[in-house]
């Protein structure tokens, strides 16, 4: 296995689910769950917006971090329903997902909201998780790669090099999402490839691509998780429905050690 100095990231994104008191439930079980961890890899909550500042404050000072699924680019103004980046700070969170394929297909997110959203969160010193993947039609027709480079370049235009380093991105197939279908291994290791040697060419730094996190997520779960972190290029998962169940998120977490200690022998 490779020794890149890349983190290990176990990021949960609850989406619509949990009331209050829920949330606060499962946050507190998996702080309790990570503090005694050597090695834990970096845990990343994202609960809905109204269960955040709970679930920051089950958080403050573990090494648990906390993030959004979703922001609003511009600050404050008439924007009625949307939640901006002062505001996700301020509910304590510090990671924000953008450009969840959700998002894309339900919201109507396109490639520039969502770099305008990348823009916004770097702004704010948010810690973006950028998702980026190809619906299962776009698969058939031999059009991942494009998708995906398309994605990524798009996504980075306007983004320094120096602020590159904040942001993690995640490959999520579309039609593994939810649906309990896996993207091979190997494959989701290529197109996590992929996006590395697009981002190196976009910054024409191999160094600067080699430093950048690449998540895996779509259906990831205890049986499958250590088969994806066995991969050169996939540094850890972006994890839906497992995320919602104590033990199965601890799980994930678990293997996520046991991948963040090899990286660092
Ligand atoms: P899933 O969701 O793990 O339930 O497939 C992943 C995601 O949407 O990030």
């Amino acid at each position: 296995m490779k020794k890149i100095a890349r983190p290990v990231i176990i990021a949960g994104n609850w989406k619509m689910n949990k009331l209050r008191d829920e949330a606060k439930q499962l946050a507190v079980a998996v702080v309790n769950g990570v503090k005694g961890l050597e090695e834990a890899p970096e845990v990343v909550l994202c609960p809905p917006f109204t269960s955040l500042s709970e679930v920051a404050g089950a958080a403050a000072g573990s090494r648990v971090g906390v993030g959004a699924q979703n922001m609003e680019y511009r600050e404050s103004g008439a924007y009625t329903g949307e939640v901006s980046g002062p505001m996700i700070l301020d509910a304590g969170a510090s990671w924000v997902i953008i450009g969840h394929s959700e998002r894309r297909q339900y919201y109507g997110e396109t490639n520039q909201t969502v770099n305008l959203k990348l823009k916004a969160a770097i702004s704010h010193k948010l810690l973006p998780i950028v998702c980026v993947g190809e619906t299962e039609d776009e698969r058939e027709s031999n059009l991942t790669d494009s998708v995906v480079k398309r994605q990524v370049a798009a996504a980075l235009e306007e983004v320094s090099a120096e602020d590159l380093s904040s942001v993690v991105f995640a490959y999520e197939p579309v039609w593994a999402i939810g649906t309990g279908k896996t993207c091979e291994s190997a494959e989701a290791n290529r197109v996590c490839q992929l996006i590395r040697a697009t981002i190196s060419g976009l910054y024409n730094s191999k160094s600067l691509a080699e430093l950048t996190p690449v998540l895996y997520g779509g259906s990831v779960k205890p049986a499958n998780i250590e088969e994806i972190l066995a991969q050169s290029d996939i540094d850890g998962a972006l994890v839906g429905g497992a995320s919602l169940k104590k033990e199965d998120f601890l799980s994930l977490i678990k293997a996520g050690q046991a991948r963040q200690a090899v990286s660092a022998g």
